[in-house]
Order: structure tokens, then C-alpha cells, then sequence
């Protein structure tokens, strides 16, 4: 249901103003809030805070990215030619359908600003990922958020909240801070049931996470829908979140109208060549997987044990997990205890889930190192 009343504002005359005022809605939005990289009193902390790669990136990545140390003085090629051709070939897609972005997020943005009017709206799962609504509140477009029952999206519960001012549907499958995911056969009741005016967004950051044989991405339905946009990212699979470099892919149509507006330069050199050197490089993407297959349904069952309300299960880079509301074992509560040992988890609070914590998976030390201090912080002994 609708959660936005920024747009029942009384107009002010910002023209007359005595100092220049943001656009009606502005102040309303809440920044993004970052996950922590810094623990007080401790050099080198342990950041489990923004579901990056554990591992790093690929050696091949590195590499790359050295050659490009000579290059400061050259705009980036703005087509971003060289990932184009890479991704168009790895998942057989036509590069003219590809838009490129500073990391998905920017590609979100692109898509609000392309369709969004004042008065419009978006649909997302009440626990949706901050940056699909901070864009279309920054175009003065209202947000509906519809509930997740068990913390899952609900395709009728999203289209509960579809109307004729409905122009984008973000779906995160799987979802963050949640992790969990709906099969295809409901992704595609969804797009059945939406107008075809409406752009389903299918952002796929965490996709290839996902080990259920069932699990589809979305990218056959978006190489023969109207209104279907896929978007993915280089920063959590393949660790180079630092270079921002996420990818759209959708009908050209709406792709050329992205691209109108879309800032010129907005991947750097040195990013294109290690995401291209990134993608190539399959041995460390299995390395990367491996390490959730074997550690992710550890944490979760180890979560679980300490007696914490593990949601799932999750089929991302991380677990959530909620904490009794009990006096000195509460989320805020482990978060603080955890910081202090330097290790450095995510509070969601600012997702509606002010008693959960988000874990990423890490190495093997960072993982038990966790359930470590939270055994101690729950007072009772590791399960094992
Ligand atoms: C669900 C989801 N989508 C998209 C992104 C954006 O990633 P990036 O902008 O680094 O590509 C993130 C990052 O955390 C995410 O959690």
C-alpha cells in the first residue's frame, strides 16, 4: 500500500523563498546509510557489512586494472565497448540492448528518471533494496511498498499496490537484507498480470548466488518481453564493487531513452578492464561459490542455534537474522558487542526490521569469529 505522504505537501513558493529550497520531497528522503568500515580502536576490522566478496577479486581483475594506471588523463570510451562485447557474449544477449551503469545502482536511477513523472509511482516489496526508492522519491514519485509475508515477496501483494500511476516494478530476487527469493513461475505471473505500460525491474545483484537448479534470472523473459529490464552487477560475485559497474539489459526502446540521459562517462577504465578480465575468469567465480555453498548453510544453522530467528532460507551472500528484544540481547545491542571485537555487521534497521542484523558470508576464520562473539553475546556456549 501507498507509504509515501510527501506528495500531500502544501505548495510553498520557492521562487520567493529567502534561501534556495530542494524540490518538494527532498528532505523527506533518507540517505542511504552505508555499511560500517570502521571499528573504533581496531586497525584492521572485519567488514561483514556490505555482502562484498570475502575473497577479494580475481587475480586476472588485479592485473587488469594495473594497466590502467597510466590512463588518468583519458575520458573512459563511453559505451563502455569492451564489457558490452564481453557480457553480449557470455549470456548470448544483443549488445545494443545493454546499458551500463556506476554499479546497478545507477542503472535504477537511470529508470526512475527516464519514467518517472511527479505523481507517479513505484512498486517494491516492503523490505526493497534503499536505492530503488531514494531515485523515485528523488523524482517526486511516490513509493508503494507491499508486504512480504515471512519476509518473501508476495507477486499478489505487489500487485495490490499497482495503478494506473504505477510505471516500474523493482523486484530483488533474491531480496536484501532479506536473501530470499520467488521461483520463476511467479516472476512470470507478475509480468502477466502487469499492463504493459508498467517496467518490471528484475534486479538480479545476488542471482548468481543462488543454488536451487529452479532459480532463473529473468534474462530469457526480458529477451522477448516489452517491459522487462534485468539488471546485475560486477560488485558482489565478482568483488569489484570498488570499481562500480552494474548492467542493465532490456528492450532497446527502452534502453535508447536510458541512454539520453545517462552521464557520458560513467565507468572508469580501470573498471572496464577488470570486469572484463572478471568475467573470464570462472575458476574464481567457482572459488567464490563454493565458499557460500559451504559456509552459508553453516552460519545459518549456527544463527539459528544460538536461538536467533534466522530469515530464510537465504539464497544470498548473507543471512539475516533477528534478535529477542530482550534488554542487553537486542540487535543494536549484538551490533555494538560485535563492533567492539571488530567485526563489523549491518543493523537493517532503516529496512523496517529494527531486531535483525545482516551477516555477509565470509572466509572460514570471519564466519566462526561471528558465531564466536555472538555465542558469547548471548550468553550461552557455541553449538559447535
Ligand atoms: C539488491 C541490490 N541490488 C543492487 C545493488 C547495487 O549494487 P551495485 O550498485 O554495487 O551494482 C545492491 C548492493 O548492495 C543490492 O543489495
Amino acid at each position: 500500500m501507498p507509504d509515501d505522504a510527501t506528495l500531500d505537501r502544501a505548495p510553498v513558493d520557492r521562487g520567493r523563498a529567502d534561501r534556495p529550497l530542494p524540490k518538494p520531497g527532498i528532505m523527506d528522503i533518507h540517505a542511504y546509510v552505508p555499511g560500517k568500515a570502521q571499528a573504533p580502536g581496531i586497525a584492521e576490522p572485519v567488514k561483514l557489512s556490505a555482502n562484498e566478496n570475502p575473497l577479494g577479486a580475481s587475480e586476472k581483475a588485479y592485473e587488469a586494472y594495473a594497466t590502467a594506471e597510466r590512463t588518468l588523463n583519458l575520458y573512459p570510451d563511453p559505451r563502455t565497448t569492451i564489457v558490452r562485447n564481453a557480457i553480449a557474449e557470455r549470456f548470448r544477449l544483443e549488445p545494443e540492448r545493454l546499458i551500463f551503469g556506476c554499479g546497478s545502482d545507477e542503472v535504477f536511477a537511470i529508470l526512475n528518471q527516464t519514467f518517472l513523472e511527479p505523481g507517479d509511482n513505484i512498486v517494491q516489496g516492503e523490505f526493497g533494496f534503499a536505492a530503488f526508492a531514494i531515485g523515485a522519491r528523488a523524482c517526486q514519485a511516490e513509493v508503494r511498498s507491499a508486504r512480504e509475508p515471512n519476509y518473501r515477496i508476495d507477486v499478489d501483494e505487489l500487485l495490490k499496490c499497482v495503478d494506473d500511476r504505477t510505471r516500474l516494478v523493482f523486484l530483488a530476487n533474491p531480496g536484501n537484507p532479506t536473501g530470499t527469493w520467488i521461483p520463476f513461475s511467479e516472476v512470470r505471473r507478475l509480468h502477466d498480470a502487469l499492463p504493459p505500460s508498467v517496467i518490471l525491474v528484475l534486479d538480479g545483484a545476488y542471482s548468481e548466488f543462488v543454488d536451487d537448479p529452479g532459480f532463473d534470472d529473468g534474462l530469457d523473459l526480458a529477451r522477448t518481453a516489452k517491459n522487462v529490464v534485468v539488471t546485475r552487477t560486477f560488485s558482489k560475485l565478482h568483488g569489484l564493487a570498488a570499481l562500480r559497474i552494474g548492467w542493465g539489459y532490456g528492450p532497446l526502446e527502452i534502453i535508447q531513452a536510458m541512454d539520453r540521459i545517462r552521464l557520458p562517462f560513467n565507468t572508469s577504465i580501470a573498471g572496464q578492464r577488470a570486469a572484463v578480465a572478471a568475467l573470464a575468469d570462472v575458476a574464481f567465480q567457482k572459488a567464490s561459490l563454493d565458499l557460500m555453498a559451504q559456509w552459508r548453510p553453516w552460519l545459518a544453522q549456527q544463527l539459528g542455534g544460538l536461538g536467533l530467528d534466522v530469515i530464510g532460507p537465504s539464497a544470498a551472500n548473507f543471512v539475516t537474522a533477528g534478535f529477542p528484544k530482550t534488554p542487553g540481547k537486542t540487535a543494536a545491542e549484538a551490533d555494538a558487542f560485535l563492533a567492539a571485537r571488530g567485526l563489523l555487521v549491518r543493523p537493517i534497521g532503516n529496512y523496517g526490521l529494527p531486531d535483525h542484523i545482516r551477516i555477509t558470508i565470509g572466509t572460514e576464520a570471519q564466519n566462526r569469529a561471528v558465531v564466536e562473539a555472538l555465542a558469547g553475546f548471548m550468553g550461552s556456549k557455541s553449538p559447535g
